[in-house]
């Protein structure tokens, strides 16, 4: 057993979360946006990173980019946070329309601004820093920092490998829940509530395998952590039958995984037949939005019946993930109800605890007051 790191008041208090949370890990840090296929065909992404509400849109060379959603003109909102959007990139106010790399070139009365028809690039966005890992997309707020391959060690490859083959968003909701985004982190690294708070969910799951190989845990990056838990082997031979009619996909493999990749994404997949992505964006200290993705990847070589039976299987998949989702919700609620109250540092399990030991040691490197 070991006493946490992070102090109870790191959860509560408005400060800790601006000061600390806000303005230094989530400036600091590369943060995860949205996915590349999401950018296709002109459409643009706004989500809020850190202090700032940022527009995402694939660059003319085909790379995404990532702007402050303020317009140049008199500093509106150019779009809504938490929208997916299509076409050029307006502002509602007085209709200037930027291009792909951010440059004014549609304003209305045009003969009232002749210097920034002059010279549009004085008048560009604000850019942040904007990398990509196969179609997952990252933010970087602060001008300076490591690059997004270096930031990710080891999860750069799996990043890479998760997105072979991705094809669409198959399901996806957002839902606020009203504790703090650790909370939630917390929550998705350890399975020591799972047969207290999943009684009716996760611990009827098919397929894993319980009785003889623990999760195996893995630790090789300073920030980043993973689990991989073994399928069961009647389950995979049984899976196996049905696999000859659904077809081949790019990445198979015999096991659940749950990654980490701090601060604040999360992705796991059974067998990488679709991959759940989860975002947990903070908005207050004691609330969390989190938007959740299924993504689908190609399957090659199967039957019309093989595609009904996947259409099941991922059926199964969203309702199953939405009460996973809302009994983690519900426990999470409770916990913040009782952080508020904590007068001691949380206690923490060896073993079944550790990759919550390894974020709060992670944690502890950027928030610094004590
Ligand atoms: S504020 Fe955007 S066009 Fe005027
Ligand atoms: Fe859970």
């Amino acid at each position: 057993m070991t006493l946490s790191p992070v102090l109870p008041d790191w959860y509560r208090s408005k400060a800790h979360f601006e000061d600390q949370e806000r303005t230094a890990i989530f400036h600091q840090c590369w943060i995860f946006a949205c996915l590349n296929l999401e950018l296709a065909d002109g459409k643009h992404v706004c989500c809020v990173i850190g202090d700032k509400s940022v527009v995402l849109q694939g660059g003319k060379d085909g790379k995404p980019r990532a702007y402050l959603n303020v317009c140049s003109h008199r500093q509106a909102q150019l779009c809504e946070p938490g929208g997916t959007n299509s076409g050029p990139l307006r502002c509602p106010y007085h209709g200037w329309v930027y291009d792909r790399d951010g440059v004014p070139v549609g304003i209305p009365q045009k003969h009232a601004f002749a210097q920034v028809i002059e010279a549009p690039q004085q008048f560009r966005l604000t850019e942040f820093a904007c990398e990509s890992a196969g179609e997952f997309v990252f933010v970087r707020l602060s001008s300076e920092g490591p690059a997004l391959s270096e930031y990710l060690g080891s999860q750069f490859g799996f990043l890479l490998k998760t997105s072979q083959g991705m094809t669409r968003v198959l399901d996806e909701f957002r839902k606020d829940v009203q504790a703090n985004w650790k909370v939630l982190i917390e929550n998705s690294l350890e399975g020591y509530h799972v047969p207290a708070v999943h009684a009716g969910s996760f611990m009827q799951i098919d397929g894993m395998d319980r009785a003889e190989v623990a999760p195996q845990f893995y630790f090789p990056d300073e920030l980043h952590s993973h689990l991989e838990h073994a399928a069961d082997a009647d389950w995979i031979q049984r899976f196996a039958r049905m696999e000859s009619k659904i077809g081949q996909w790019p990445w198979r493999f015999e096991h659940y995984t749950h990654r980490h990749i701090f601060p604040n994404l999360t992705i796991t997949s059974f067998m990488g037949y679709s991959f759940h992505v989860q975002r947990f964006e903070p908005t207050q200290v004691d609330c969390t939005t989190v938007h959740s993705r299924t993504v689908g990847v190609e399957l090659c070589n199967g039957t019309a019946a093989g595609a009904k039976m996947i259409e099941h299987i991922h059926a199964d998949g969203h309702a199953f993930t939405r009460k996973v989702f809302d009994e983690d919700a519900g426990i999470c609620r409770k916990v913040q109800a009782g952080l508020k109250q904590a007068t001691r540092s949380p206690v923490l399990g060896v073993g079944i605890e550790d990759r919550v030991s390894h974020f709060h040691r992670a944690y502890s490197k950027f928030a610094v007051d004590r």
